[in-house]
């Protein structure tokens, strides 16, 4: 039986065992993946069973994509990019941390048909999925990156990976042609992010991390102001695609069951 985990604080939340067993169960592969629930303290316990086998992968996820690097033998090349792992894979007995969130990004930016390419992007926020995506975006082939956070020494630090992101103040808006909440506002039904949109012409397009509600105020005023809007859900099932892959050697299916553990 092969064992996965998918570790974070808080956890109770996460879709991840939903979809990686339903995965599992369709490939017909002995095993199951499980959430739990960490403290910082905590990973070294869990690595040591990844390196006698009890576990067989993990994945990673807020807040310690980046605390986890330490524990590891090697990275992947984006993983060392960004300083951020949301996937361990053994490798040659190795413990190989990957980051497949942005291919998860990539891939979501690409389904929405929104050409991203010489464009503009403002991205709200600077927690620990903001290398992955700026990582992403200049894989895309965007033109300028604008950088905002309340906290604006975390968008500063932002800038020894990514030397030509422009970091700006909290409260101003960037002329832009993409705009992504990468904050955990949101998150609640009430939350709104006070930025004034008034003066961006639509045709845009508003990004949200958040899958959970699916319709963040954030993407409601997007969309009453006549742009284009997606949700964090398909970043979220493609980055569990690709470490399904990583893990099985299989490239799992996305079709409507997959879809409605969302629902
Ligand atoms: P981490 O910082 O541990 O990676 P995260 O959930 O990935 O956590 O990031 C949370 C993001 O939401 C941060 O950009 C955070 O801003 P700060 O760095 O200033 O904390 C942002 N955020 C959370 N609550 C917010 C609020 N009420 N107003 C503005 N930004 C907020």
């Amino acid at each position: 039986m092969k064992r996965y985990l998918v570790i974070g604080n808080p956890i109770k939340h996460s879709l991840s065992p939903e979809l990686h067993n339903y995965w599992i169960k369709k490939n017909n592969i002995t095993g199951i993946y499980d959430k739990k629930e960490l403290k910082i303290s905590d990973i070294e316990n869990v690595i040591s069973k990844l390196k006698n086998k009890e576990l067989n992968g993990i994945n990673i996820t807020v807040p310690f994509k980046k605390e986890i690097i330490p524990f590891l033998d090697l990275l992947s090349e984006e993983a060392q990019n960004t300083q951020s792992v949301n996937t361990i894979n053994i490798e040659d007995n190795k413990l190989v941390g990957h980051n497949t969130d942005i291919k998860g990004f990539e891939l979501s930016i690409k389904e929405t048909k929104f050409d991203i390419k010489n464009k503009d992007i403002f991205i709200i926020g600077a927690g620990g999925v903001v290398s992955s995506i700026i990582c992403a975006l200049k894989k895309l082939h965007v033109s300028k990156i604008f950088v905002c956070n309340r906290t604006k020494e975390k968008a500063e630090n932002l800038k020894s990976l990514f030397k030509d992101i422009k970091i700006i103040d909290w409260g101003e808006v960037p002329k832009f042609d993409v705009v992504i909440n990468a904050t955990s506002l949101g998150l609640q039904e009430n939350d709104n992010i006070e930025l004034d949109f008034s003066k961006i012409k639509g045709h845009k397009l508003f990004y949200d991390i958040i899958y959970n509600p699916k319709e963040t105020n954030f993407l409601k005023l997007g969309k009453n102001l006549g742009n284009k809007i997606q949700n964090g859900q398909l970043m979220f099932i493609y980055q569990a695609q690709a470490a399904f892959e990583l893990w099985h050697g299989i490239k799992p299916l996305i079709n409507n069951d997959v879809i409605e553990i969302f629902d």
